[in-house]
């Protein structure tokens, strides 16, 4: 899905930079590791949305290693 027309930039460009080793956080990182720059700024809501929910997906409890109650100290 194209998500900045301006850049033609797709969810997934987003979510590889994102994910990369370079690992930038913010929109203008992202658009500066794809060496584009914003220019009517529509995107940016959309785009820190995907940044967000890409880092959430990387530490998701799904992927956290099991813990015992013992080990939450609870009863
Ligand atoms: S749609 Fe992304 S800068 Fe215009």
């Amino acid at each position: 899905m194209i998500v900045c027309s301006c850049n033609v930039l797709t969810d997934t460009n987003i979510k590889d930079i994102v994910n990369s080793g370079t690992c930038p956080r913010t929109p203008g990182a992202v658009y500066k590791c794809l060496g584009c720059s914003p220019s009517c700024g529509r995107c940016i809501a959309t785009l820190r949305n995907i940044i967000n929910e890409t880092l959430a997906a990387e530490t998701s409890p799904a992927e956290m290693p099991c813990r015992t109650s013992r080990e939450l100290n609870v009863a």
